[in-house]
Order: C-alpha cells, then sequence, then structure tokens
C-alpha cells in the first residue's frame, strides 16, 4: 500500500500571486515524513504550483477532457496536464457530475485517457442525500466504480475518493464508521475483480483539522480529499499532520 495521501482540492479559487504567498507560508511548515501530499489548483496554476513542490508532494489536475487533442474550446488534455507537471488527476468529481451534467460514461472515458496518459486517477464517487436515505449508497458507488473501473485491465494505477455529496461544503462530515462502511465495500469490490491492487481509498466532504485525526484512523480510509479547509496553509497542514 502506498503512503498515506492527504490532497487538497482548490476548485475554482486562488490566483498566481495568492498561490505564491500560500507556497511562502506552506514551506515555512514541516515537511510530513510518512504522508504524500497533492495539491489540485485550478490549471492555470498547474506550472507555477509544480514548480514549489517538496519532496513527498505531487501536483495534480481536478478534471481533462477525454480526447488527446482536438478542437474542443475551453478543455485539458491528459497529456496537457501531464506536461504542466501532474501526476494525479481527478474524475469525476461530484461538482463535475452534478453541476456540469458527467455522467458515468463521460467520466470513464476520462478516466481512461488519463491512465493512457500516464497521470494516476483518482475516481470520484458519491451519493447524494437522497440517494442515502433512499438506501441506495452501495449500490449507487459500486455502480459508479463499475462503470469507469470495470473493463480495465488490472495492472492499472489509480485511486478513489469517496465523497458523499450531501458532506461538501456542508459542514456535515460523514459518521466514521459510515466512510468505513463505504470503504470496506469498495475494497471488496476491488478485490473481488483484481483491480487496483494498489489503490487508496480517501474520503472527502468537510474534512477539517478536528475531525481529520479520526478518518484518518478509520479502517479503510487511506487518504483524505480536501476542500475548503485546503486553502489556508496552516489549518491544511494541521490536516496533513492530524493524529501523527
Ligand atoms: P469540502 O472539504 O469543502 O467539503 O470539499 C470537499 C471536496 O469536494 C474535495 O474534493
Amino acid at each position: 500500500m502506498p503512503r498515506t495521501l492527504v490532497a487538497a482540492n482548490w476548485k475554482m479559487y486562488k490566483t498566481s500571486a495568492e498561490a505564491r504567498t500560500y507556497f511562502d507560508t506552506w514551506r515555512t511548515l514541516p515537511a510530513v515524513a510518512g504522508r504524500e501530499v497533492a495539491f489540485f489548483p485550478p490549471y492555470t496554476l498547474l506550472h507555477e504550483v509544480s514548480a514549489y513542490l517538496r519532496p513527498g508532494e505531487a501536483a495534480g489536475a481536478q478534471n481533462l477532457h477525454e480526447a488527446p487533442e482536438g478542437v474542443f474550446t475551453g478543455e485539458v488534455s491528459a497529456a496537457m496536464v501531464l506536461d504542466a507537471g501532474c501526476v494525479y488527476a481527478l474524475v469525476g468529481h461530484s461538482e463535475r457530475r452534478h453541476l456540469f451534467g458527467e455522467r458515468d460514461e463521460r467520466v470513464a472515458k476520462k478516466f481512461t485517457a488519463a491512465l493512457n496518459a500516464g497521470l494516476r486517477p483518482i475516481l470520484c464517487v458519491g451519493e447524494t442525500l437522497e440517494e442515502r436515505e433512499a438506501g441506495r449508497t452501495l449500490q449507487l458507488v459500486l455502480g459508479q466504480l463499475q462503470a469507469a473501473v470495470g473493463m480495465l485491465p488490472p495492472t492499472a494505477g489509480f485511486d478513489v475518493a469517496y465523497e458523499p455529496v450531501w458532506a461538501i461544503g456542508t459542514g456535515k462530515v460523514a459518521r466514521c464508521e459510515d466512510a468505513a462502511e463505504v470503504h470496506a465495500a469498495i475494497l471488496e469490490w476491488l478485490k473481488k475483480r483484481g483491480a487496483g491492487k494498489d489503490a487508496r481509498l480517501l474520503y472527502g466532504g468537510s474534512v477539517k483539522p478536528d475531525n481529520a485525526a479520526d478518518l484518518l484512523a478509520t479502517e479503510a480510509v487511506h487518504g483524505l480529499l480536501v476542500g475548503g479547509a485546503s486553502l489556508q496553509p496552516e489549518e491544511f497542514h494541521r490536516i496533513v499532520t492530524a493524529g501523527l
């Protein structure tokens, strides 16, 4: 199993000057042995952020287009984000699915495009509140997994982020036992198919410094995907070091 991964998804926040200020502070905070840190800034900051990274830190893209190149105004390919310094790419983030209408079929194409380009994709899965209340969480999450991973060769290297939609940006964090249940189901599904042998399962959704240690100590939670609380370097550093 690779190291625990704590990832910062900056979403549509920060200019170049703000990123510089962030890393001026970040680099005064102690590097964390034994945990990998990844930053997912907007596309415009990928080159710059890649240049600020220390050993044990990596950059990733928040999204990509599935085609290698072409007449797709406003889009960015997997090869382009790789060229900008990315190791990782988020695929199927709930905001892409719910705000931009990305369906499983499209997510699967992006996932494959990322792998083919040599990126390590992080497949985001998660249920809405309505789906959870209807008792459909596992069916939905495993369906999202099947759509993206189902046809892949067993050697493909990727990670999975479980982000319940109702926990994203709401301050409502999943209970550790709920995260553990979903993560265990994902692990079992992967094991059955012999896929994702070194896949880490990250939890995302209202992760904060005061809940990070408990989440990281939860069975089958191998990392965190952090939105709002990753925007301040000191706060994110408290999450990266939680429980150490
Ligand atoms: P918050 O941490 O702001 O809830 O966002 C989670 C998320 O969407 C990370 O990808």
